[in-house]
Order: structure tokens, then sequence, then C-alpha cells
């Protein structure tokens, strides 16, 4: 090669190498533009409760304003956030309390700040309604209920919750329900009881299959994923969830399940807490791109999502620190030779078609009656409960050996009586 082209060479190479970076994050916000991102998880409604007691009209409260919170209006649109699934989360602390009048609380505040925000925000209930907002520009937002704690082991609050715009339930957070394990039974911090799904616990996702509701396995135990997997009617997600392959904390997805993600369409929105990330408290962006290419390799990049976690967690990776950051992290993905159509299933597609699918399979059981058998009265837990209904002789989701149901029967009959 002639002396003259070496130069030429090098110049071209310095020219291009420092702006490998910035061409990245341009081509990023061009796909984004077109496929915002849609987020599996985010705890910013429980903030407002935490900080403001959810009364939103407060000044301080302005979410446009609003600067110790990992998400704000500013951010979300710097972060081309399209779509968000606000968590209704409720602490394991209020199950057999309050938990149903806090999750109710919780939806409500979701519903005011779409209408205290209407240019911002709009509340949508289906993977239509997600499209128009991208159309009109404004963040598509839907609940996620974060527990199964928050139906309180009734079929008819869970159907009650979807009414009022819950589309995913977290089957449990970290305490097992009366009808499902979590995942500190994997690290014996609790004892597995159900070793999976209760008789109960399958009906409730047989009816939110039938509701239409997407079933959420993060925060399950391992026992609860493989259940869940064999018998969900449709596919379903891990909201905030990342790679046990990468770090092998008992939150994340292991290599097994992951197979069974790949053979049920089902998805990973990948979690970007740095505990989840490297099992250490520091991490950053190229880490949690590590995770996405790991959930690509192992399950297909139909099964990737993002589910940052924002507002929930304190430690975030350098780089994605709060909800402006979506860009950067696909311009890493890019950098990594993502396609374009690989891209856009992780921002949005691949969670619209688990959706729609859900959506299909609701339409599919039209005609199926709702569940009515209650769970049995002796798997609930906590003084606090009246007994109506559980006298009147019809059956219960478990039986108890015949001696045991004489005697509670007798027992609920003499408490109806005095
Ligand atoms: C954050 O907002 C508060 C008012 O809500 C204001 O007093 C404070 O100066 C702001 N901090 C920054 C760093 O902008
Ligand atoms: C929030 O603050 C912005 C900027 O100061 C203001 O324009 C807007 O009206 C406020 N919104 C609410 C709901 O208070
Ligand atoms: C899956 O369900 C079938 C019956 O529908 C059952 O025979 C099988 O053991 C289940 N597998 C797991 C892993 O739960
Ligand atoms: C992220 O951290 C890893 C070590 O965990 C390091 O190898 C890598 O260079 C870092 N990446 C960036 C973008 O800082
Ligand atoms: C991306 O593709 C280019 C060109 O084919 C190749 O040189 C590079 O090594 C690839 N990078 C990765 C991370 O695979
Ligand atoms: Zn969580």
């Amino acid at each position: 090669m002639p002396g003259g082209s070496v130069w030429v060479l090098v110049l071209v190479l310095a020219l291009a190498l420092p702006s490998t970076g910035q061409q990245s994050l341009d081509e990023a916000k061009r796909i984004m533009n077109i496929t915002p991102v849609i987020d599996g998880h985010n705890d910013l409604p429980w903030q407002l409760l935490k900080k403001f007691n959810n009364q939103l009209r407060l000044p301080e409260a302005n979410l446009s304003v609003l600067n110790d919170t990992h998400t704000n209006i500013p951010k979300l649109r710097q972060g081309h956030v399209g779509g968000q699934f606000w968590s209704v989360y409720v602490p394991c602390e209020t199950q057999n309390k309050d938990a149903v009048r806090r999750t109710l609380e919780q939806m409500d505040v979701v519903q005011r700040m779409c209408d205290l925000y209407p240019e911002t925000f709009t509340c949508v209930t289906d993977s239509n309604g997600i499209q128009e907002a991208f159309q009109s520009g404004k963040v598509a937002s839907l609940m996620g209920v974060e527990g199964g704690h928050s139906i309180d082991s009734s079929l008819g609050v869970l159907r009650s919750l979807y009414r009022l715009g819950a589309r995913y339930m977290t089957l449990t957070h970290s305490c097992n329900t009366p009808w499902a394990d979590n995942w500190l039974v994997d690290t014996d911090d609790e004892k597995p009881v159900h070793h999976g799904l209760s008789p109960f616990g399958k009906m409730v996702v047989e009816e939110m299959n039938r509701l239409g509701m997407i079933v959420d396995l993060a925060h399950v135990s391992v026992d609860t994923m493989k259940a869940v997997l064999n018998i969900s009617k449709a596919p379903v997600i891990f909201s905030h969830s990342s790679a046990y392959g990468i770090c092998p904390h008992r939150r994340n997805v292991p290599d097994d399940v992951l197979q069974l993600v790949a053979a049920t369409r089902s998805l990973v929105m990948v979690n970007f807490y740095n505990t989840y990330v490297t099992c250490s408290n520091t991490a950053n962006l190229s880490d949690v791109a590590d995770h996405l290419d790991y959930v690509k390799k192992m399950a297909g990049a139909q099964a990737v999502g993002f589910g940052g976690d924002y507002d929930g967690v304190t430690g975030l990776p350098t780089g994605l620190e709060d909800v402006s950051k979506y860009p950067a992290l696909v311009a890493e993905l890019l950098t990594r030779n993502w396609t374009e159509q690989e891209v856009k299933g992780a921002l949005a597609e691949n969670l619209l078609r688990v959706f729609r699918e859900v959506e299909k399979v609701k339409k599919d059981l039209q005609g199926t009656a709702p569940a009515e058998i209650p769970i049995a009265f002796e798997e609930l837990e906590g003084s606090c409960r009246t007994s109506y209904g559980y006298t009147s002789g019809a059956g219960t989701a478990q039986r108890l050996p015949p001696g045991l149901a004489l005697v509670l029967a007798l027992v609920l009959l003499l408490s109806e009586l005095f």
C-alpha cells in the first residue's frame, strides 16, 4: 500500500472510531422514534405513596419537576418511553391485612396520574391502545399487580382488578401466598409449601388466561415458573428478571426455564438492578447488554424485553441511571450487531406479540364461565377474616380429610350462631 493511502486509512479510522458511539446513539434514537420502549416494571406509584401519600397535586409532587426519582416526565421523553407497566405494588407486609385496599389505591393513583397529565400519559388496557398511544406520542400507561397477595386469595378480587385495568399480575412478591411459592424458597429463606402452585393457584392461572390478564413470573420460585409454563394457555412474561446464567441470583431466570420460555413464546424483560445484573453492588450498561445477549442466545431474540425496575431499586448501572438512558442501551445492542428488527422486538414488538396472544386466548375462551370455586377456608391465614359463605356447604378448591372438615364446619357454624 503506498504511503499516502496508509495515512488516509489512519485518518478514516481516527474519524470513524470515536464517532461509532455517537452514530449508534443517533441510530438508536431514529429506531426509537418509530418504535419506543415498552418497559415491564416501574415503581413510580410506590414512590408517590411513600413521598406524598398519593397527593399528586402537591407542588413538590409535580411530575415535570420531580427530581429525586429515576422517573419524571422530561426523563421519560428523553428515554423515548412509549409504554410503561406501572407497578401497583403493595408490600408483603400487607398480606392478610390491607393488601386489597392498598392495591386499589395504587391503581387509583395511576389513573389519576393519567388524568392529571393527559398530554403525557394515556391509560390503556389493550395492545391496540398501546399502538394508538405510539401514534399520538403519549406514554401508554398500563397497570401490573406485583404479588398475588393483592387478590387476598379471591378470584372475585382478581376479576375486579382486571375490570379496573390490571393487565398483569406477578403471582408472588417476595413471600408465599396461600396458593403459590416465591423465589425465597430457592434460597432456603422460606419453606416451600406448594412446590409450585396449589390446586387453587392453578385456578388463578386458568382464570387469568380466561380474563386476558398476562401472567408474570418475576419473583416466583423455579417450581412455580415451571408449573405455570406447563399449564398456561397463553405466553407469559418475566416483567423484571435477568439471566441466572450470567448472575446466579435466585430472582433471575435459570437456563432450563429459558428453554421453556422459548418453547412457549414467552418473554424475559431484563431487570437493571445491579444485584441481579452482576450479583454485586456495581454494574454498567454493558453488563446489562450481556444479559440481553444471553437471553437472545438461549431463548431467541423474540424472548427479549426491558424491565428496568426503576424507582423500585437503589443500585443502578453506570450509564443506566434513570429512565432517560434507554437509547444508550439500544446503541450498545446495535454495536453488538443486533439487527433493527431484533432491537424493535426487544423494545416493544415482543411485548405486543405476547399481549396479542393473551388477548387471543381470552377471545377463544369467551364461552367459558368464570371460575367460582373458592379457596378452602383453612388455607387462609389471619384472624381478621369472616367466614361468610363457607358455611353454605358448597365446595372449595381443596378438600380436607372428612373428619377435619366436619370439625371445621361445626366451628364455623357455632361462630355464626354466637
Ligand atoms: C429539586 O426540586 C426541588 C423542589 O421540588 C428544588 O428545591 C431543588 O433545588 C431541585 N434540585 C435540583 C438539583 O434541581
Ligand atoms: C407542573 O409544573 C409545570 C412547570 O412548572 C407546570 O407547567 C404544570 O402546570 C404543573 N402541573 C401540575 C399538574 O401541577
Ligand atoms: C405438565 O403437565 C402435565 C399434565 O398436564 C403433567 O403430567 C406434567 O407432570 C407437568 N409437568 C410439570 C413439569 O409440571
Ligand atoms: C463495564 O464493566 C466491565 C467489567 O465488569 C468492563 O469490562 C467494561 O469495560 C465496562 N464497560 C463500560 C462501558 O464501562
Ligand atoms: C459485528 O459485525 C462486524 C462486521 O461484520 C464485525 O467486524 C464485528 O466483530 C461484529 N461485532 C460483534 C460484537 O459481533
Ligand atoms: Zn419486584
